[in-house]
């Protein structure tokens, strides 16, 4: 074993012979100044008490684990949150419908309640028992729990709330590794360190904190410039409108050449929609088709199994990368374009197509294809994103597929799946494994699940709308079929009025949000994140997945379509409902029954919340009327981050201070700013 100190608490632990396709060795952004962070003098882990051992398998890792800890983490996991107990295989897959470890982004790091994090540099499937198995000859020094009657399948098969065996990690086909240790001394700590280590959280453009609207997957130049008009003129809250696959020649899989009867005109379009305040997002994958115009150029440097008809690009080679991202510098981001929406980059193994390329395919940087498919999304985001910079271009994109390391990549993830708790759980886990997720809205099963759902995206990362399924905006018909029948819903006025005021929502928040986006790009904080983080020692927080901190003061504890009520857990301090200010002592449980249009969000104590009017779309020439509130005494002085909202590299050191009132002086602003005003 090799110890080395690589960055301010960050230690890496070599076994054997380890490989040199990883996350770690195709990073694109180097490590965030740790400035911020506490030091740790020593790893958080005994060393010596991580065993590793060559097998016929691959290799074995073996790390200590205390039964008081527990451990979260392994990328977006949709349907389990407390990993202690568990096993996960991280396999890159669009279908995760069962607790696997298959993942759109399955992330080889996970954080313990103990404050540390532990990051495997492998792009295999690697299987992780988070403490559930130890050997023999420990099985005799230690204590088992008995195993009694039981007169459920569940209780009879239950985990055991504390095991303390070691975390064991299988590495197929590897005969070394590298792994990572993150110090604390909290939790929360630990995280940071990561996503400092990563490179630091991505920091969208102001208009990508607005909301994203993709249109209809059949709609022709025309069909999109009407949709567009129509978000305007019903003044739907709007700055991104996304391209579904009908913009290209061939999609499945893409030329990369904009269909001339359905857009006979892409200047114009993208001129028209610049004119009316909308940036512009493009669909696509990487699967090449035969019409690409660099199709023949990339053969040489593509993978020895074809997806769809297409080649697949081998995005570890500098040629793949160049060859592929000039031509999306000089056919899209150079006239008009400013983010892409990366489909189908994960996998797919139930499905009964030539989709995607198998484990064993060939590519010519040498990665085989098991070890493509863990690092596919994360070089696809590199190549375009490299563009983007290039073009000066700020992007905030989707992929569907990502790794370890994805911190800095401003592109957010979502899926074809849809159950709304599992989005919401999604949303709570992205953040423990520095990754960005939009639990997206497309049609609906009633009203009441229209407006839930976008009571939770708003406060994701992307406030996606994904409207390629229907013709028609979900508020005026959620139904799919009546919707492209143009059958709109007779309360469609009320109901867009509805959807209106929780967009608009959104956009109250955007300097909140943007604040909290450039801590995560300058202190690793995430701006969603599960309570545990911030509360590791309270052991009420280490099991809820369904409520989360949005921020450092609010707390949101969303409801499903079939709830009418819900339970509550307000950690220590007290609590305000942020719209009407009632008081709630935390450290206890609520129930509450808010009405459809209510939204259980509380405000800490001591909060001067930096609440904006809304507007509809973020130019450059925005600038954010602050109506601040007050919520509780005490109330400290709010820091805005005041950098730039559409240049490539703000100054990070930009802030104001919204400061309270006091002294005879009304609340006001620390110095003159850029991007806020007081409302009079
Ligand atoms: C799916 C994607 C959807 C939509 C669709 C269009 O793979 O997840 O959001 O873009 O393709 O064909």
């Amino acid at each position: 074993m090799n110890l080395e100190l690589v960055y301010p608490g960050v230690w890496k632990l070599s076994f054997g012979l380890p490989s040199s396709h990883t996350p770690v060795a195709f990073r694109s952004k180097p490590p965030a100044d740790g400035a911020f962070l506490p030091p740790a003098e020593r790893p958080p882990l005994d060393c010596d008490a991580i065993r590793f051992e060559a097998t016929r398998r691959g290799c074995r890792l073996e790390l200590p684990h205390d039964a008081s800890e527990d451990l979260y983490g392994l990328g977006l996991q949709l349907k389990s949150f407390r990993q202690t107990g568990k096993k996960k295989q991280l396999r890159p897959n669009s279908d995760p419908i069962a607790d696997l470890g298959d993942s759109h982004a399955p992330v080889p790091f996970y954080l313990s309640t103990a404050g540390y994090g532990v990051l495997i540099d492998t792009a295999r499937y690697a299987v992780f028992y988070c403490g559930t198995h130890h050997d023999r000859q420990a099985a005799a020094a230690a204590e088992s729990p008995v195993r009694g009657l039981a007169d459920s399948t569940e209780a009879l098969y239950a985990a055991p709330t504390e095991s303390g065996d070691p975390v064991t990690v299988e590495i197929p086909h590897e005969k070394g590794v590298e792994l990572y240790l993150f110090a604390g001394p909290a939790m929360r700590d630990a995280l940071c360190r990561y996503v400092l280590f990563s490179g630091g959280g991505a920091l969208p453009p102001l208009w990508g904190l607005g909301i994203f609207y993709r249109g209809y997957v059949h709609n022709d130049e025309e069909g999109t410039l009407r949709l567009a008009r129509q978000l305007r003129e019903s003044q739907m809250p709007c700055d991104v409108f996304g391209l579904e696959p009908g913009w290209q020649s061939h999609s499945y899989s893409c030329s990369f050449v904009w269909d001339r009867q359905r857009f006979p005109a892409p200047d114009r379009l993208a001129g028209e929609m610049r004119k009316l305040g909308f940036e512009l997002n493009l669909w696509e994958h990487p699967f090449t088709h035969p019409a690409a115009p660099f199709h023949a150029d990339i053969a040489p440097f593509s993978g020895s199994v074809e997806v769809w008809n297409g080649l697949v690009p081998d995005f570890a080679t500098p040629e793949g990368r160049e060859l592929y991202g000039a031509y999306h510098r000089k056919t899209f981001l150079e006239r008009g374009i400013t983010g892409f929406k990366i489909d189908e980059c994960d996998h797919s193994d139930y499905i009964a197509s030539d989709w995607s390329f198998p484990e064993y395919a060939g590519f010519p940087s040498g990665l085989d294809g098991e070890e493509m498919h863990s690092l596919f999304g994360l070089l696809s985001q590199q190549v375009l994103l490299e563009e983007c910079e290039r073009t000066g271009i700020r992007t905030w994109s989707n992929v569907r597929n990502t790794q370890a390391l994805a911190a800095p990549l401003p592109f957010t993830l979502y899926s074809d799946l849809y159950d709304h708790r599992d989005f919401l759980r999604g949303l709570v886990n992205s953040g423990l494994s520095g990754l960005l997720w939009t639990p997206e809205v497309r049609q609906c099963q009633s009203e009441a699940d229209l407006i839930r759902r976008l009571q939770l995206v708003i406060f994701s990362p992307m406030a996606l709308i994904n409207g390629w399924m229907i013709k028609n905006p979900p508020w005026l018909q959620f139904d799919v079929e009546r919707n492209n029948r143009d059958e709109l819903h007779e309360d469609r006025e009320a109901i867009t009025a509805r959807c209106r005021d929780i967009l608009e929502l959104r956009m109250r928040l955007v300097p909140y949000l943007y604040s909290a986006f450039a801590r995560y790009r300058i202190e690793g904080v995430p701006p969603f994140r599960p309570l545990v983080v911030d509360y590791p020692d309270d052991p009420t927080c280490r099991n809820i997945d369904d409520e989360l901190l949005v921020g450092d003061h609010l707390l949101l504890a969303p409801l499903t379509a079939e709830m009418t009520v819900r339970t509550v857990y307000l950690p220590a301090g007290n609590w305000y409902d942020y719209r009407t200010g009632e008081r709630f002592a935390g450290s206890r449980t609520l129930e509450i029954r808010p009405a459809l249009e209510e939204i259980p969000l509380f405000v800490k104590e001591g909060t001067l919340m930096p609440w904006a009017r809304s507007v509809e779309h973020i130019t450059p020439a925005t600038r954010f009327q602050l109506e601040p509130r007050c919520y509780g005494r005490a109330v400290r002085p709010f820091r805005l981050y005041d950098g730039d909202g559409f240049q490539l590299e703000p100054p990070l050191t930009a802030w104001v201070e919204l400061l309270p009132a006091g002294n005879g002086q009304p609340v006001r602003l620390s110095q003159t700013s850029r991007l806020y005003g007081l409302m009079d």
